[in-house]
């Protein structure tokens, strides 16, 4: 029944947690203003000098995918800077997105994680997600040390999000579509907390944990941010590809040098020359349908790339068609040169 796309709505009750990121802004903002006093605010008791620390942060029991029994506040948390968000494995949108994005971070980072930066991808399907799954879920991602995939009791793990400002009522239970704001980042010592997009450029997130919440201790990361592409306008068709599919697809040989990794989904130069244009549309906009009526095609792939299913972004049919348009430009582009340099 948890199979991407299976013919139910993309929050059941137990997905609706997925919903809910309105209130981060509420919370980033909320914090903002804190800081801005913070020098005012009495240093919490265990003298950390930040007002969100044992007495605000719940020390949860969580089990990481190792099977390993971590506390919240005193294991994960206290004295670090981490990256929080909150997944399920079965989830068909916006948690593969989600991954592969911090994906990115993580390689930026490097061998930081683990060492002064620590993320955390805590289930919020507890019955489902045990420590095995998670594992073999983290694996699928090939995702490095330094980042913990946590399970717990769900009722403390809601509580959890409740704290950490990634709940909120009306938006979890309803089906509202934003689900850009389910990443929470923070310096615990500082008390700095920020919320995070996953649409976010990998460079700018990488930036923050390695730089702005570590009050520019080791700006180690400064060289590489410096390398990355060049701004030019994009079209709105590369402008979605960029924030919605370039974490997973590379466009060429050349693309995602700078992150040196290989890609999660397939290379997509040509495809515009490969697939009926039909099916290319139709897969952009309910890759999760497709692959539960069982196209071929579709599940094919699958099977090649890890059982990753691609996520369904909620694309109207305009936008699968820019994206279309781009990608059929980009692959003009890339042949003229080739044959140019030939
Ligand atoms: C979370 C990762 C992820 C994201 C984000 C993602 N994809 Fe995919 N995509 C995949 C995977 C994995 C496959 C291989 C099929 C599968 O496993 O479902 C795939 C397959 C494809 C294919 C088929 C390629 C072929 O050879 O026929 C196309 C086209 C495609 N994706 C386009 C997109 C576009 C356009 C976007 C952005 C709107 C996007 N993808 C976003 C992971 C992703």
């Amino acid at each position: 029944m948890n199979r991407p796309g299976a013919d139910q709505p993309l929050h059941t009750p137990r997905s609706r947690a997925l919903g809910m990121h309105l209130v981060l802004m509420l919370v980033a903002c909320l914090l903002a203003s804190r800081l801005l006093v913070a020098h005012e605010v009495a240093p919490a008791a265990d003298g950390s000098g930040t007002p969100w620390g044992a007495d605000y942060f719940p020390n949860t029991l969580l089990t990481d995918q190792d099977g390993r029994q971590v506390h919240f506040f005193d294991d994960l948390i206290k004295g670090k800077v981490v990256v929080i968000n909150f997944i399920f494995t079965s989830c068909s949108d916006s948690c593969p997105l989600e991954t592969a994005r911090l994906r990115q971070v993580q390689n930026l980072l490097g061998d930081r994680v683990g060492k002064d930066i620590f993320f955390y991808s805590i289930s919020i399907d507890p019955l489902s997600d045990t420590p095995a799954v998670l594992k073999a879920y983290a694996r699928r991602f090939k995702v490095g040390p330094g980042w913990q995939f946590l399970t717990g009791d769900f009722a403390d793990v809601t509580e959890l999000r409740h704290k950490l400002g990634l709940f909120i009522e009306g938006v979890d239970n309803g089906r509202n579509k934003d689900h850009n704001l389910s990443l929470i980042v923070g310096n615990q010592d500082t008390g700095r907390w920020m919320k995070a997009s996953p649409f976010e450029n990998p460079w700018i997130l990488a930036d923050q944990l390695a730089n702005t919440l570590q009050n520019w201790k080791q700006p180690s990361i400064e060289q590489s941010y410096a390398d990355a592409p060049q701004i030019r306008p994009p079209s709105s068709g590369e402008e979605l590809f960029r924030t919605r599919c370039a974490s997973c697809h590379s466009l060429g040989p050349q693309d995602g040098q700078g992150i040196g990794m290989r890609s999660i989904g397939p290379d997509l130069v040509g495809v515009t020359g490969r697939r009926d244009p039909a099916w290319l549309s139709r897969w952009i906009r309910e890759p999760d349908r497709m692959l539960a009526e069982r196209d071929p095609i579709a599940t094919a792939l699958f099977e090649r790339f890890e059982k990753i299913p691609m996520p369904n972004l909620r694309l109207d049919e305009n936008s699968a068609q820019a994206i279309i348009e781009f990608l059929r430009e980009e692959t003009d582009r890339q042949q003229t040169l080739a044959a140019q340099t030939q």
